[in-house]
């Protein structure tokens, strides 16, 4: 490999692209605001253990793990959800609830590198925890409705299915909670008849097995037709129709909020980490087969971490993949368009006074450059040009006599002699 190349997988941003991820993740930012979330920012490095506990096989096996120099075996996150969930076990565990957590920032799985699928990815992550209400859960979707819209994106699609149903049938059949992980990660890969070998095999009952064959077969769409198809394959097993009521509590909730957002109900949706206990879903555009964002509930996670009893459900949103589907429905970024000012000594004596006007018009908010290549007037003008300057000072020894500055409007081509005093006034007010 050379080492002046980026490792496998991982990327640079260039200012358009570094422009755009932080445009994305002030959307977000925003929409935390909005919802009530405080931001946290934990550390990208955390222990091994803390982060393996129930991330599942998928993003255990694909953790960027090593010993630091003290000896302890840590490694990169390769999400946040474990490092929110060990602050809300510990320090933050006296504080009142529910707590409305968010935070932004870079991920690393040792994925195999594709479209949309990188070894270093962003995320923002919302966690809600200390309750079980379903309206809680319909927060996230909601949120993550209006994060999606508020890009600019069209004909967003939550799938969503609930774990509950799945693990609640296998309880009942005596298949302990190792097994119903194998069975999960098998679902969530879409290998279904594996999926019923292991089951097979964990000496379930051939109405176990039947009621898995047919939530499988069932086809995804319209939810309340696929609830009621699924409220009858499941009607042997109480405590997974307990989790298919709850799940029809939390569509209903947020089909009646407003937020028009289609659902895709699949009822063996499963996603491959470990900790989740309810409702799970993801958010797609029909232009990808990736998901933009996926999460669900958790209600043992913060308990496993010595935390008292916190039920939580939340949802982490891939910025990365938010930017791709952007880039694919070809949406632009709503940005305040900017001043833009050269400033141009037309001699070497003059730079000071090019520095001089340049601190007047930054503190005035005005985004100034000053030409640092010694170039000569019109080539500094040529590259002022180029990339995008709206407006050129050109300081020259002439109008400085008279205390001013010649000021040029680079997309009329037009220009004036400005009183230095009048600078920022003539450029706010397109006075030239
Ligand atoms: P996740 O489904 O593993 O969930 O990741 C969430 C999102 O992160 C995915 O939908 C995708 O957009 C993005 N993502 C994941 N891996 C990659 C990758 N290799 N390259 C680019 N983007 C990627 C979680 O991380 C959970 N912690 C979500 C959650 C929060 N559940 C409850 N609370």
């Amino acid at each position: 490999m050379s080492p002046f190349q980026t490792v496998r997988g991982m990327r640079d941003f260039l200012p358009k692209e570094a422009n755009m991820m932080r445009y994305i993740e002030s959307k977000a930012r925003k929409i935390a605001g909005l919802y009530g979330y405080k931001e946290i920012i934990t550390p990208v490095v955390e222990s091994y253990k803390l982060l393996a506990a129930k991330a599942g096989e998928e993003v255990r096996l694909r953790m960027y793990t090593f010993k630091d120099l003290g000896g302890r075996m840590v490694a990169l996150r390769p999400e946040f959800t474990p490092s929110i969930a060990r602050l809300v076990a510990t320090t933050l565990k006296n504080e009142p609830k529910p707590f409305r957590l968010f935070c932004v920032g870079s991920l690393y799985r040792y994925d195999e590198p594709q479209q949309g699928r990188y070894r270093e990815f962003w995320q923002s992550n919302f966690e809600l925890m200390g309750t079980q209400k379903p309206e809680a859960d319909a927060e996230i979707l909601m949120l993550t409705g209006d994060l999606m819209k508020s890009v600019g994106l069209k004909n967003v699609f939550f799938k969503v299915g609930h774990v509950g149903v799945l693990r609640r049938i296998m309880a009942s059949e005596g298949i302990d909670e190792k097994m119903q992980n194998s069975v999960m990660q098998l679902m969530d890969k879409k290998q279904y008849q594996d999926a019923l070998e292991v089951i097979g095999k964990a000496k379930a009952s051939q109405k176990c097995l039947n009621t898995f064959k047919r939530l499988i077969k069932l086809k995804s769409g319209n939810f309340s037709e696929v609830l009621k198809k699924i409220r009858g394959h499941v009607k042997d097993y109480e405590e997974a129709l307990n989790a298919v009521e709850n799940l029809e509590e939390i569509l209903t909730l947020f089909l009646d909020s407003g937020c028009k957002i289609g659902i895709n109900l699949e009822a063996s949706f499963a996603r491959g980490l470990e900790y989740y206990t309810g409702m799970v879903f993801e958010a797609y555009i029909p232009e990808m087969d990736i998901a933009l964002g996926g999460g669900g509930r958790y209600d043992k996670l913060i308990e496993l971490f010595g935390g008292e009893s916190t039920p939580a459900v939340g949802v982490a949103h891939g910025l990365d993949r938010i930017m791709l589907a952007m880039q694919k429905q070809k949406v632009g970024l709503e940005l305040k368009a900017e001043k833009k000012v050269m400033i141009i000594p037309t001699k070497k004596e003059l730079k000071n006074v090019a520095l001089k006007i340049s601190h007047i018009l930054r503190k005035e908010g005005i985004t100034a450059e000053v030409e640092v290549m010694g170039r000569k007037v019109s080539k500094a003008l040529e590259d002022a040009d180029r990339r995008g300057m709206d407006y050129a000072v050109i300081v020259g020894e002439r109008e400085l006599k008279e205390n001013a500055v010649v000021v040029r409007d680079l997309k009329k081509r037009e220009q004036s002699t400005i009183k230095m005093e009048n600078i920022v006034n003539s450029i706010r007010n397109e006075l030239i």
